[in-house]
């Protein structure tokens, strides 16, 4: 082959390898989310990606805010689903766009009865959710569906401020401002999890932005950052008063 078609098709190969891999990464995650038998006292310990603090945050949320529902996107294998589920005993909706991971979940949680999987893109399981009779009064909304090259968060958060005048809204990955040691998620050009690129958003939505008020080097697991909105004066107040967040 001369070098011409070489330099022409090895970029295709590469994405395509890149792809391969990428599938069976998932298919072995499925896989080991298929075997485990895990506790509820594992499962706690690695909701919300091993954080205690910020389990903390989600209990205070729950326990002083009147949720009446929980709302997730990205269920993945269904560990902070479950916690949430076992824990509040609320109904919980969680949508996953990858199939198998869905399949695991849905297995995994089948005990649990109320628990609602949703095979299905975050965007439309929102807008489908707000729409349907079922639709929560003041959920817990967990967005937690950006992973890879997606990043459903600017029409997620467009519904939910349509939809829902009273909620809870905690995005994972995000950039928690003075305290570089809680990582965020970077997509590249706009598409940084960070004030940056989204205070005007949430303002222009009518958002108030909360930030975890301990520092990440007494925080545990992974340490990834969040933000805590809402919108709703009577959930602002109380948002307000909670030890665990600060206002910006
Ligand atoms: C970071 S993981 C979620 C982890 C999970 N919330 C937990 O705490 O265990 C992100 C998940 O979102 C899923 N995902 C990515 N884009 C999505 C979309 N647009 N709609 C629904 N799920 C999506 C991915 O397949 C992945 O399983």
């Amino acid at each position: 082959m001369n070098r011409f078609w070489e330099w022409l098709i090895s970029p295709i190969y590469k994405r395509k390898l890149r792809k391969l891999a990428t599938r069976v990464e998932y298919l072995e995650m499925a896989f080991i989310g298929l075997l485990e038998d895990l506790s509820s006292a594992e499962i706690e310990a690695r909701a919300f990606n091993g954080q205690r603090q910020r389990r903390d945050i989600f209990y205070s949320i729950i326990n002083n805010c009147g949720v009446d529902a929980i709302i997730e996107t990205g269920t993945f294998l269904g560990v902070t689903t479950r916690h949430m589920a076992e824990k509040t005993k609320l109904p919980v909706y969680s949508s996953e766009n990858n199939a198998r991971f869905h399949l695991v979940s849905k297995k995994r949680l089948s005990s649990l009865e109320n628990v609602r999987l949703s095979l299905s893109d975050s965007r439309d399981f929102l807008k489908r959710l707000g729409e349907s009779a079922e639709k929560p009064k003041r959920p817990f909304i967990y967005l937690d569906a950006h992973w890879k090259d997606d990043l459903p968060l600017r029409e997620e958060l467009e519904t939910i401020s349509k939809q829902w005048g009273e909620c809870v809204v905690m995005i994972d990955d995000f950039e928690v401002p003075g305290d570089e040691g809680f990582g965020y998620d970077d997509y590249g050009w706009k598409n940084t999890l960070n004030n940056k690129h989204f205070s005007k958003i949430f303002s222009s939505l009518g958002f108030v932005s909360f930030f975890p008020r301990k520092h990440s080097a007494t925080e545990t697991g992974a340490k990834r950052g969040c933000v805590v909105l809402t919108g709703n004066a009577a959930i602002l107040e109380t948002l307000s008063r909670n030890e665990h967040l600060r206002r910006t």
